[in-house]
């Protein structure tokens, strides 16, 4: 009766082992296949969650060079015409919905720069550096240029402001040919102007996934994946169900062991 139970005990335990949160040394194999994008042009319109979206830089050769899958969302506060202030999002969209994806392949003083741009004269940098002594990169930083404008998209309702800011980002260090990835969502608080309280405030990403410094002629994710620290936060619920499952299982078999043997016991006498 207890075998059924097993298939789950050893199910959880290889789950629980094989996505520990930590960097795993699987050989980069192709992994998850995603579908290429086209672009056509659509106008666009605020949705109400964050799409993940994958925005991928091609090289002169046809290659692609840099891989970033994630749903980026925004935040501003801004004020309207009478002063009022007012506080709202703006998704970056998909290439489907207008994104442009640009940037220039070439290593320059170790940095590789992917750049979206989006609405109108929006742009949103992703450098990423390497280290080429410890065979490691990183996404050093992410820049994020707007111009909100009276009467157009996405605040139409607001006063025009425009900026640009540049933030560090930590997420650590990645093995070349390895890529980053955190399902969880994070946001970055970015106060883009200390003087006062406007313009960017934060930036959430969801899903996200990168990899940089490659050369494939499809996209595809390196399986050597470094996670961040809150997706292992969240593995510990499987690490604690599985455990406490096994231990119940393991506890049960015992018992009924115990059972049997003393039970043969009195029929041997
Ligand atoms: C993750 O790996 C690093 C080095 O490979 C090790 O120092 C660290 O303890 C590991 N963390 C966990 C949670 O296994
Ligand atoms: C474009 O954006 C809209 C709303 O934001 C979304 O519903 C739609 O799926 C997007 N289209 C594509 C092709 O990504
Ligand atoms: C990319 O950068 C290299 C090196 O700086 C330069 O020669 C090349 O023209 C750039 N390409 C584009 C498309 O900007
Ligand atoms: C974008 O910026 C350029 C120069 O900075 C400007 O000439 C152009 O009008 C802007 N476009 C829009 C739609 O704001
Ligand atoms: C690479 O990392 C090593 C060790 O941390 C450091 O000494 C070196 O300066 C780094 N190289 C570059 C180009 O950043
Ligand atoms: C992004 O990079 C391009 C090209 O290097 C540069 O012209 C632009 O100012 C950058 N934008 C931001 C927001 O850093
Ligand atoms: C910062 O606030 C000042 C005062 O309201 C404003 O003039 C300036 O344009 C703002 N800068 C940015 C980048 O939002
Ligand atoms: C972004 O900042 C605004 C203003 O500080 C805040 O109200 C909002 O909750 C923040 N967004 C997230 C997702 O934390
Ligand atoms: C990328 O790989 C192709 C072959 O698939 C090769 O021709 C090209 O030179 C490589 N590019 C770089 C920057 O290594």
């Amino acid at each position: 009766m207890f075998h059924q139970y097993f298939p789950i005990c050893v199910a959880l335990v290889v789950l629980v082992a094989g996505d520990n949160g930590n960097e795993t040394t699987s050989d980069p194999k192709p992994s998850t296949k995603l579908p290429l994008v086209t672009t056509t042009s659509t106008p666009y319109t605020p949705s109400k969650d964050p799409i993940t979206n994958l925005y991928a830089l091609k090289s002169q050769d046809g290659n692609y060079c840099i891989m970033v899958k994630a749903a980026l969302r925004l935040g501003f506060q801004y004020k309207n015409p009478d002063d009022k202030d007012l506080f709202g999002y703006v998704d970056i969209p998909g290439e489907k919905n207008g994104t442009l994806v640009t940037g220039n392949c070439s290593v320059v003083n170790n940095a590789q720069v992917l750049i979206l741009k989006f609405l109108n004269n929006w742009s949103m940098n992703f450098t990423f550096k390497q280290n080429t002594t410890l065979k490691e990169y990183n996404l050093e930083s992410i820049s994020i240029k707007y111009d909100i404008q009276h009467n157009n998209q996405p605040f139409p309702d607001a006063k025009s402001l425009n900026g640009e800011t540049t933030f560090a980002m930590e997420d650590g260090h990645v093995k070349v040919l390895g890529s980053y990835m955190c399902f969880s969502q994070r946001v970055f608080n970015i106060n883009s102007n200390s003087s006062e309280k406007l313009g960017l405030m934060n930036l959430t990403t969801i899903n996200e996934q990168y990899q940089a410094f490659v050369n494939v002629s499809e996209i595809f994710f390196s399986q050597a994946v470094k996670r961040c620290d809150q997706d292992s936060v969240s593995n510990l619920i499987p690490i604690v169900v599985g455990a406490a499952l096994c231990a119940l299982i393991v506890l049960v078999l015992v018992a009924y062991l115990i059972g049997r043997h003393h039970k043969r016991g009195y029929e041997s006498v």
